[in-house]
């Protein structure tokens, strides 16, 4: 479960701290809005580079002096340069010396800004499309030399026409001529395709090139540097003080924990509450794990009983959430009252959730759904947060996880939202239909498991839904629940698409479940993406 995202987005107000990562080379990442900067950060912190976005109305002069990056990239977006007060880097950004990669938009706007001219393509290039190498480039180092074709992901509209003075083409794509640019002498480059999706085969490389061969970076960036400077600011941060962990069973909060651990030993305690809506063998797993393994103070209470009677009756999914949020915080604050107290309030916060994002519009976003956390309570219970892993992608706490021991399990578990299983039982919730949905889903994801399809899936559950229907069981006619199993592939959650099963397997998943669960007499899958579901049914 992960927990708590709502302090997380409550923190998510004030931007990442600059200057954390001081000691390490800096990639600073400007987001022109497009719905892949966060890929480009990605990619580059695989390629071991430190770097963080930040949106291009926040960079000013006193930014950039502050973040004092090494290079810098210009995200793409969905802008246009001839747009009314269209979106563009602060000047200071070329004028620093420092190398430039501008992606699509962020090409557009390099150009337009250093004296090209950028003009709406009669014919739009979306999707893929192949660049020829017109001159030798550092960027293309391992890729090819001139006349080489290089297979890109294309998404644009508009195109540079005519190139700043000092740029030359080094590539080009037959509705592009200037798919890709560059002024070596100042290290500006520009590239008209989007290097950080998947579907840029070597988009990876071409951005290793960027930041190892241009910028000279060394690609210091390592969990295990992570580990040693994070144990040793926690230490700093909390002095002799006192700091309470929620824990869930999730990555987040389990890696948090033991980091937290590492640094400060028993002045951490950490609370567990069993809302009797986890999984199957969960509550058992994250307690032996905790007391057991690594030897943390654990406050563990089953609170099952006190859920399903205040969810009694409720069946709408907005109140149900508000229901379960509310007496967890309340719960949550008893259990680290009894525990003494503290002073810090541990969280298992993920960059994703303070990247300030890009609204073109101003416009409020809609809410879809109340994410279940404890966001109220630092303020009620007067503690301070400490975020250990704001600066982190998943991918990259999972790695930290490993660099701290912890078991796969736990590492590679698929996300499991706050509210837990009555999120997956449309309508009323009872202790009988959790109970019901647990056994059904331990026994399609060890299937899954068995199948060695867990790792391919980004989140797998079953769902209880609300109707009967009838059935016949050996000879007998059976008047039982449905239930419908979700699986979806993501890279983070935002969309998904539905797994495709084959039909044995789906075949065998559902005989296991009406012949070892009773209760259930039929099953169905679940084939919607997101948009236009959403993950899960509430
Ligand atoms: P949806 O259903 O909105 O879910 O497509 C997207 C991802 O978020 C998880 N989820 C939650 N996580 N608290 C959480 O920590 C919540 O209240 C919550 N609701 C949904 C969901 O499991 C999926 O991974």
């Amino acid at each position: 479960m992960e927990l708590p995202t709502g302090a997380v987005r409550s923190s998510a107000l004030c931007a990442p701290m600059i200057g954390i990562q001081a000691n390490h080379e800096k990639v600073l990442v400007i987001d022109f809005g497009s719905q892949v900067t966060r890929l480009i950060a990605r990619r580059l912190r695989e390629n071991g580079v430190y770097c963080e976005i930040h949106p291009f109305n926040r960079v000013d002069d006193a930014f950039l002096d502050a973040f004092a990056p090494e290079a810098i990239i210009l995200s793409g977006g969905p802008g246009s340069v001839h747009s009314e007060n269209a979106p563009c880097a602060t000047q200071s950004v070329f004028e620093r010396d420092l190398p430039v990669l501008g992606i699509c938009y962020g090409e557009q706007t390099m150009c337009a800004q250093l004296g090209g001219s950028v003009e709406a393509a009669e014919a739009r290039e979306f999707g893929r499309a192949n660049i020829e190498i017109v001159a030798e480039s550092p960027l293309f180092d391992g890729i090819g030399g001139v006349g080489h074709l290089e297979p890109v992901w294309m998404s644009h509209g508009d195109r540079v026409r005519s190139i700043p003075r000092g740029f030359r083409p080094i590539a080009a794509s037959e509705n592009a001529p200037f798919a890709v640019i560059a002024d070596e002498s100042r290290r500006f480059y520009g590239v008209q395709f989007h290097p950080e999706v998947v579907n840029t085969p070597r988009g990876m490389l071409i951005l290793h090139n960027f930041t190892h061969k241009i910028a000279r970076l060394k690609g210091d960036w390592t969990m295990a540097a992570f580990r040693d400077e994070a144990v040793a600011r926690i230490r700093e941060q909390v002095g002799e003080g006192r700091v309470i962990c929620g824990l869930s069973g999730g990555v987040d909060s389990s890696v948090a924990a033991v980091l937290i651990h590492e640094a400060i030993g028993d002045q951490l305690t950490c609370v567990f509450v069993d809302t009797g809506l986890m999984r199957l063998g969960e509550a058992d797993q994250v307690v032996s794990l905790f007391r057991e393994h690594y030897n943390i103070p654990l406050a563990a209470a089953d609170e099952g009983e006190r859920f399903f009677n205040a969810l009694v009756g409720e069946s709408d999914p907005e109140k149900k959430r508000k229901i379960i949020g509310k007496l967890f915080i309340d719960v949550f604050e008893d259990k680290a009252k009894s525990a003494g107290g503290a002073d810090f309030l541990a969280q298992g916060t993920l960059y994703p959730d303070v990247i300030e994002s890009v609204s073109f519009d101003g416009g409020p976003s809609v809410t879809i759904k109340s994410h279940h956390n404890v966001g109220g309570l630092p303020a009620r219970m007067n503690m301070k947060l400490i975020e250990p892993l704001r600066e982190l992608f998943k991918d990259e706490v999972r790695a930290l996880g490993q660099e701290l021991g912890l078991p796969n399990s736990f590492i590679d578990r698929h996300p499991f939202p706050g509210p837990g299983l009555a999120i997956r039982i449309p309508g009323e919730v009872t202790r009988e239909k959790a109970d019901i949905l647990r056994k059904a889903d331990s026994i399609y994801i060890e299937e899954i498991r068995k199948a060695g399809l867990y790792d391919a899936i980004w989140q797998a559950f079953v769902v209880l839904l609300p109707v009967q229907t009838v059935g016949v069981m050996g000879d007998a006619r059976t008047y039982d629940n449905v239930l419908a199993l979700r699986a979806v592939t993501s890279t983070d959650g935002m969309t998904a698409d539905y797994f495709p099963f084959d039909h044995d397997f789906l075949a065998r998943v559902a005989t296991r479940i009406i012949n070892e669960v009773r209760g259930v007499n039929r099953v169905v899958y679940d084939i919607t993406s997101k948009p236009p579901g959403t993950i899960e049914w509430e």
